[in-house]
């Protein structure tokens, strides 16, 4: 065996209180990516899309994290990888992550798994910080683990894989791109302490009420004192985007990662169809092209096919 083919899942980094901490993968879309050996001691990247993403591997978010793991593995060889992007670069929903979490987890299995799923998350967020300026795990974490994810620690890594009730995702993503990097810089250094406190205790709650399946109390938790008021300001009709899809019955939801995505989180598919509904109605006349989508939420991360 010296190829592998796998899809990388979209994910939701923050989960609204949760600003680089939690994060949740979905069903729909996935990248594909195809990983081979070859003998020359580089990364080759071949892009099978029209994103214009560097083909120089150094610069490139899978290459990156590919070269993180052949030096980790001490290598005598390289990797070819083949990538088309179907998460659109700047949608919010860790396009970035994708072809990160990807090219480790199908590089990985032609090394016959010698790195574990954690070890792995180390690795990809040297790509992610090609992207975003930060090594940061909150999308690569969920795209290898599937589910939701918390990541307690970056440095030692230690990420924790939670238990959720069944829920849909609807998503709604306006075509403007806001490039993560930037949207990081705009953010307070230091926060006041009470707002903190309302943060931290949120992001507690939430865990709970995934793992208890308390609908009631995830919506309650999803709350943002720190990093929307920020952001929304990026995002436009965002206040509106979230009052209507909390009345068509969403438990809650907000910017999805840095944005312009905005995600609602719903008890059934039938609600979040009608999330997706009440998001079009907003943003119908607003003269910005805009895509909807229902989705699950992605079991088992990165998935290997053929
Ligand atoms: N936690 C990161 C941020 C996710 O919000 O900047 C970026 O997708």
């Amino acid at each position: 065996m010296n190829q592998i083919k796998v899809l990388a899942p979209a994910t939701v980094a923050n989960v609204v209180c949760g600003f680089d901490c939690l994060g949740f993968a979905i069903a729909e879309p996935n990248d594909e990516m195809t990983v081979r050996v070859i003998s020359e001691k580089e990364v080759r990247i071949i892009n099978h899309d029209h994103y214009n993403l560097p083909t120089d591997a150094r610069k490139n978010v899978a290459g990156a994290a590919l070269f993180a793991l052949l030096e980790k593995a001490g290598a005598d060889h390289g990797f070819e990888v083949e990538i088309k992007k179907n998460i659109k670069p700047g949608s919010g929903i860790g396009s970035s992550a994708a072809s990160a979490g990807g090219a480790v987890v199908a590089a990985n299995r032609l090394l016959n798994d010698r790195f574990s799923p954690l070890e792995l998350v180390d690795l990809a967020m040297d790509g992610e910080k090609i992207a975003s300026g930060e090594r940061h795990a909150d999308n690569v974490a969920p795209c290898i683990y599937g589910g939701f994810t918390l990541v307690r620690s970056l440095n030692p890594i230690d990420v924790v894989a939670l238990e959720f009730p069944p829920m849909f995702v609807t998503v709604l993503h306006p075509q403007i791109e806001i490039v993560t990097a930037v949207a990081r810089q705009m953010l307070p250094v230091q926060v006041p302490l009470k707002d903190a406190i309302r943060q931290w205790s949120n992001v507690g709650a939430l865990v709970a009420a995934l793992s208890k399946g308390d609908y009631d109390l995830i919506a309650r938790s999803l709350e943002d004192f720190l990093i929307e008021p920020v952001r929304k300001t990026l995002i436009p009709h965002f206040d509106r985007v979230k009052l209507e899809s909390k009345c068509a019955g969403a438990l809650g939801g907000g910017i999805s990662g840095s944005g312009p995505s905005i995600f609602m989180l719903s008890e059934t598919e039938e609600i979040a169809a009608k999330v997706e509904g009440a998001m079009r109605e907003v943003y119908k006349n607003s003269g910005i092209e805009f895509f909807t989508y229902v989705s699950k939420i992605n079991t088992g991360g990165v998935k290997f096919i053929d």
